[in-house]
């Protein structure tokens, strides 16, 4: 049985992911700090430390307790623009934190890693579907850690480690009993549903004057266990083909930002209220993924749809209400 070290597994994509990795027979590790991540996330029977990865002193604590065969790095922030009020913050979190965890790797010898990458490296793309080879101009610091991190990754080679960056798209929806929740929340879908539970008094549209059909931004919603899938697979690819990759991971279909609240109020049932308001700087008109990549070489492809999504979050959302 491979034991996978998960960072930032208390999470909201990393704890959908360990129950995943469990169902497939792998022993797992979890590392968080708990800045956002929960205990309720952790299943009963799995290790964890409560350490942060910016201190590499119980980094090495772990890896010297454990015998480790792969990662999966999620930790970090996630919150593009608070990266451009604090870059600091994101740049010391997202890339240096991470260079501790790679540092230590080398030092026990494990040479297996997937990272939680993100569109964001795209910036403004000159096309959608975005490619992998699309270009890579951040337009926040989020992206532009995380960029890095990719970059740092690569020069890693050299010690012949292996990395599989996963480029998610818009992350959502519900499994395990887990759900979205991050502290504050800025994510469409949560925000939305907060507005149907009366969490909110409604929700606010950045933008109805965009080159789309409806005037309101266009994104590729992925559903989470789809995103773990992806994972799972990841892992395999590095166990058994032992090569880098860089892959998106998104629909390849794009959902607006009104017909995300209509499905809401179609599935919830209640009439959440929308104020329009001005667009907020450094938001794409369009990020839609081409998920060609991941499907020619992991036979990959999203199983939920926009419903199951909406309706598992839902389902999510009153629970914890
Ligand atoms: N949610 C999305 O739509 C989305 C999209 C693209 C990429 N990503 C990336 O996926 C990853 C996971 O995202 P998420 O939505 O699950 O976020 P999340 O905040 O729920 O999970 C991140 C976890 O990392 C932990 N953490 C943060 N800094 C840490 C540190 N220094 N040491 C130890 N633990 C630390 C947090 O407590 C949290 O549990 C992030 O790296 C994010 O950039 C997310």
């Amino acid at each position: 049985m491979k034991t996978i070290l998960v960072t930032g597994g208390a999470g909201y994509i990393g704890s959908h992911t360990v129950h995943l990795l469990l169902e497939n027979n792998y022993n797992v590790l979890i590392i968080d700090n708990f800045d956002n991540g929960v205990q309720k996330n952790i299943p009963e029977n799995v290790k964890f430390y409560q350490i942060d990865l910016r201190n590499i002193s119980d980094i090495r604590k772990v890896f010297s307790e454990n015998q480790i065969d792969a990662v999966v790095h999620f930790s970090g922030y996630i919150e593009a623009g608070e990266s451009m009020a604090d870059p600091y913050k994101f740049y010391n979190n997202n890339t240096f934190a991470g260079l501790n965890l790679l540092k230590v790797m080398i030092e026990h010898n494990v040479k297996k890693i997937v990272f939680s990458s993100t569109a964001a490296v795209y910036g403004e793309p000159e096309e959608n579907p975005i490619t992998e080879n699309s270009k890579k101009i951040p337009t926040n610091f989020y992206g532009s850690s995380k960029l890095m991190f990719e970059n740092i990754l690569d020069s890693f080679e050299v010690y012949g480690m292996k990395n599989i960056c996963l480029r998610y798209f818009n992350a959502c929806g519900a499994a395990f009993g887990l759900g979205e929740e991050h502290k504050p929340e800025t994510h469409l879908i949560p925000l939305v549903l907060d507005v149907a539970l009366g969490k909110r008094e409604h929700i606010k549209i950045f933008g109805t004057d965009y080159q789309t059909l409806d005037g309101t931004c266009i994104r590729d919603y992925i559903h989470v266990l789809d995103l773990a899938k992806a994972h799972v697979l990841a892992l395999k690819h590095l166990e058994e083909k032992n090569t880098s990759l860089k892959l998106n991971v998104g629909t390849g279909k794009g959902f607006s930002v009104k017909e995300i609240i209509d499905k809401c109020r179609e599935v919830t049932g209640h009439p959440i209220p929308a104020i329009e308001s001005s667009r907020r700087d450094g938001d794409p008109t369009t990020l839609v993924a081409s998920a060609e990549k991941i499907k020619d070489i992991f036979n990959w492809e999203s199983q939920e749809d926009l419903n199951s999504i909406i309706s598992s979050a839902w389902e999510w959302h009153k629970k914890t209400f």
